[in-house]
């Protein structure tokens, strides 16, 4: 009985094993695809709603107004979280795009500007 037991502890059944690998792979593989998709959506939501005035991150209205980083910080917009609120409430002569955008539509397309910003909009 001890003999058995220990046996079990040592090798583990293959169910054990298909259950242990099927739990890393969700662990390893979803992250990236919720990344994705965020990174996607980003982009669609930009493409939308945004480029028709800020195509490239400039601004075809007021062009000190632009989404690149040098203005964005001369502006007081330091991260993400301040421009999700401009694309929710408009900013100046800007509107608000909270109902077209959809729930945290506004943030997902602000992490996207805001990515972009730091690569100066440069697209891989
Ligand atoms: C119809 C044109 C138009 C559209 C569409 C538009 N914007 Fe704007 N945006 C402007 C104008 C004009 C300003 C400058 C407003 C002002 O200061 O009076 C501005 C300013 C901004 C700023 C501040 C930039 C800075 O450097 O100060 C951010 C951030 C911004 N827009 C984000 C967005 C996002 C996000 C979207 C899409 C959801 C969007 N805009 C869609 C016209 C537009």
């Amino acid at each position: 009985m001890a003999i058995k037991n220990k046996n079990s502890l040592l090798i583990p059944n293959t169910n054990s094993f298909l259950i242990i690998l099927f739990l890393l792979f969700f662990l390893i593989a979803l992250p990236k695809d919720l990344i994705a998709l965020d990174t996607d959506s980003g982009k669609t939501l930009f493409k939308n709603f945004c480029a028709g005035c800020h195509i490239n991150g400039g601004n075809i209205i007021r062009r000190s107004k632009n989404l690149k980083l040098a203005s964005l910080k001369k502006n007081g917009i330091n991260d993400s979280e301040s421009i999700a609120k401009i694309a929710r409430q408009g900013i100046g002569i800007m509107d608000g795009y909270s109902e077209q955008l959809g729930e945290n539509g506004d943030k997902i397309v602000a992490n996207w500007i805001w990515e972009q910003s730091q690569k100066a909009w440069v697209q891989e």
